[in-house]
This record gives structure tokens, sequence and C-alpha cells, in this order.
């Protein structure tokens, strides 16, 4: 089942937001070249917050070891030892607002 995250205005191109769903741990949103990415606001490597990092190149940047993760695959590059990828959550914009599935967990979309 898909969940409204929020309005698909509230994320600018190039930026990472944090959004807050009741019973679910935090969730990333990022917009690339106009796509919008979802995943699990926390770095697969340390549990640290990936919408206090940044985009580049089309990849998330973790701010603290700077893992770089590519958004769509989740392929990490310059990963500290022990970083696996990064998942994504299936979502989709619709009528504006953001859509995502997170039951079941994020997976490779
Ligand atoms: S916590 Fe993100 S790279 Fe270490």
């Amino acid at each position: 089942m898909m969940i409204e995250l929020c309005d698909s205005a509230d994320i600018a191109e190039g930026e990472i937001i944090r959004v807050d769903v009741p019973g679910c741990p935090a969730i990333a949103i990022a917009r690339h070249e106009g796509a919008l990415y979802v995943f699990p606001d926390r770095c697969p490597h340390a549990d640290e917050s990936l919408s206090e990092g940044w985009l580049e190149d089309g990849r998330v940047v973790c701010g603290v070891h700077f893992a770089e993760f590519e958004l769509g695959s989740g392929t990490v590059h310059n990963p500290p030892v022990g970083c696996p990828n990064l998942s994504f959550f299936k979502c989709e914009d619709r009528d504006g607002k953001v859509f995502a599935t997170l039951t079941g967990g994020p997976e490779h979309v």
C-alpha cells in the first residue's frame, strides 16, 4: 500500500528532505533531474541521517564518513569498511503528492 509522504513541491531540485511518518523510521526524499527518490533516513554504514548529507553527481553523500550511494541502484562508492549498498522505496508523484510503499521495507528499485 502506498502512503502519502508530502507535497512534491516540498522537494527542490538537488535537495534531500526528511519526512517523519507515524509508526515508521524516518524517511528521506531526494530530487535529482526532476525524479524523486525515497529511502530510509539512515545511512547503512552507521545509522546516521542521510538527509543531513547532500546530493552530488547523482549520488547521496553521507556527511559522516562520506560514503556515496547512487540514486536508483543504491550502489555504494567510497565505502567505509563494512558499508553495504543503500536501498530505496518504490515511490511516485501523484497529482503533486509524493507516495511511497513503505511496507515490506526498502529494496533496489
Ligand atoms: S555513517 Fe554514513 S558513511 Fe558512515
